[in-house]
């Protein structure tokens, strides 16, 4: 059983005479799903423009990328600020500044408040590296792989409130393999997130 037999169908972009989604990217690492969504507006299958990548980490890798991209970058350090709702309200202003209207949480690993969640209700998505609702939380993929499941995933959702929660825009499922490390697991769950986050986009 491969990945491909098993993951969705992507369905076929929207005629781009619409008028451009305009994302904001949330990252706090690497940034490969920023990437993706990037190329896939490149390739125009995915109908959108990317205002901004704001970013929480100062070494993020995610930065290094945009700045290749020439995307705008704005960092916020959650360590400079009192609360997540001071942190929130410096994301709606970094959004807001650059005419963005989605929140694309790509690889986000903060905690988000109903202060970001009511100003953009409905316009919040996430990735998620498994089935939800299984194994929300930190550690995804090594959750599953220490509960011994035989197919795991990644899931992209609309956010609300509870970690993890909200309704289910796209999932992809990945089999897990007698041999497999978390390294190879994640490498592989990370293919089907390139090619689910575009296409959930496209139809959220
Ligand atoms: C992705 O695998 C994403 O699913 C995960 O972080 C990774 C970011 O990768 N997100 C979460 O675990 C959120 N709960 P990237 O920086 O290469 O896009």
């Amino acid at each position: 059983m491969t990945d491909a037999l098993i993951s969705p169908a992507i369905p076929k972009p929207l005629p781009q005479s619409e008028s451009p989604a305009k994302l904001a990217i949330l990252a706090s690492g690497n940034g490969s799903n920023l990437e993706a969504i990037a190329a896939a507006i490149d390739r125009e299958d995915l109908n959108a423009t990317i205002q901004v990548v704001i970013y929480n980490n100062p070494d993020a890798q995610v930065a290094n990328r945009a700045s290749d991209r020439g995307l705008p970058a704005v960092l916020l350090n959650h360590r400079e600020f009192d609360s997540r709702e001071a942190l929130d309200r410096a994301i709606i202003n970094a959004v807001k500044d650059h005419d963005a209207e989605w929140v694309i949480m790509a690889g986000w690993m903060r905690r988000v408040t109903e202060v970001l969640i009511n100003a953009f209700s409905k316009r919040i998505l996430n990735i998620h590296p498994s089935l939800l609702p299984s194994f929300p939380g930190i550690r995804a993929v090594e959750q599953a792989l220490t509960a011994g499941v035989k197919v795991t995933g990644c899931t992209v959702h609309y956010v609300e409130l509870v970690i993890d929660s909200g309704p289910i825009i796209m999932q992809a499922v990945v089999p897990v393999q007698p041999d497999d490390t978390l390294q190879s697991l994640q490498t592989r769950i990370q293919t089907q997130e390139h090619r689910i986050y575009p296409a959930a986009i496209a139809i959220a």
